[in-house]
């Protein structure tokens, strides 16, 4: 099984960027510690970054060739993008949105995600556990549908 985390803008300025909320360790942290935990769980882990929309959007068409689940933190684009999730209904592949912070306790324009009505579920809130939970969702829903 392979799995594809996909980071959106900004997201590369984790450690440095507002602590506070998102904590002070740095994406390449948190790319380790998915690594450690795909490992732990037997599947193949793949991790990916962008600023640019377009960019994301071509990863999630190409996913469904090459990994059996994706699991996004999609930033500021998860309260508008239709484009995004557009790309994400398009294509067959499980899919768990993730957020660090637990947006529905910040600004009221956070508490819409376009993206949760397309994806298998939301995992919000936990900082880098949020996508250790959603990789062993993933895993787990994986298996129950063997
Ligand atoms: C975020 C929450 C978004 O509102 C914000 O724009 C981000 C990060 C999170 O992980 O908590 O960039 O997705």
């Amino acid at each position: 099984m392979k799995i594809l985390i996909l980071n959106g803008p900004n997201l590369n300025m984790l450690g440095s960027r507002e602590p506070e909320i998102y904590g002070e360790q740095g994406i390449q942290e948190l790319n380790k510690r998915l690594k450690l935990e795909g490992d732990k769980l037997g599947v193949e882990v793949e991790s990916f970054q962008s600023n640019y929309e377009g960019e994301l959007i071509e990863w999630i068409q190409r996913a469904g060739d090459d990994y059996d689940g994706l699991i996004i933190n999609p930033g500021a684009l998860t309260h508008y993008s239709i484009a995004l999730r557009d790309a994400i209904a398009s294509i067959e592949l499980q899919c768990i949105e993730v957020h660090l912070s637990n947006i529905y306790q910040r600004e009221s324009f956070r508490h819409k995600s376009v993206i949760a009505p397309v994806v298998m579920g939301q995992i919000s809130g936990f900082g880098f556990d949020s996508y250790i939970l959603g990789l062993r969702a993933l895993v787990e829903q994986n298996q129950s549908k063997l």
